[in-house]
């Protein structure tokens, strides 16, 4: 089984359509100290193709869907990300692909870390040798 966790936010909904607030605290894995948000991805491009040797995130898809590609370096698994009122939780070592974008999908990412390319690993046989496989 690769490791990850889907989390279920709380939705604020009435009349006016629907909100979800992600507070540090209880409801949130770790302390946000990035955000960014990926949109306009032709359907069949695949993005990704990373591990991170650190960092944690947790993945929103806030509008349309996608399809992420987990990977432990033994097992993958597909995991469909359609709903807002969610997040992927993936935390380090997790090969990861992603795909498959409706065309008005927009994926928000939350991340434990400051950007920094030392924390990629941006090589299949370099996350395969990095985490004993
Ligand atoms: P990249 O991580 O390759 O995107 P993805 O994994 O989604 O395909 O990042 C694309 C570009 O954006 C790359 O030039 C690095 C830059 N970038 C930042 O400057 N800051 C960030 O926080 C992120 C995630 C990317």
């Amino acid at each position: 089984m690769v490791e990850y966790k889907m989390l279920n936010f709380k939705v604020h909904g009435n009349h006016q359509g629907s909100l979800v607030a992600l507070e540090k605290g209880e409801d949130f894995p770790f302390e946000i100290k990035r955000v960014y948000y990926i949109w306009n991805t032709d359907g069949d491009v695949v993005r990704g193709k990373h591990a991170h040797r650190k960092l944690e995130q947790v993945i929103v898809c806030t509008s349309g869907s996608c399809d992420f590609i987990l990977d432990n370096g033994k097992e993958r698994e597909v995991v469909r990300l359609d709903n807002p009122a969610q997040g992927l939780h993936i935390k380090n070592n997790i090969w990861r692909e992603f795909t498959n974008f409706s065309k008005d999908c927009v994926v928000m990412v939350l991340a434990s870390e400051h950007y920094s390319e030392e924390d990629y690993i941006r090589d299949y046989d370099v996350f395969l040798k990095e985490v004993g496989v």
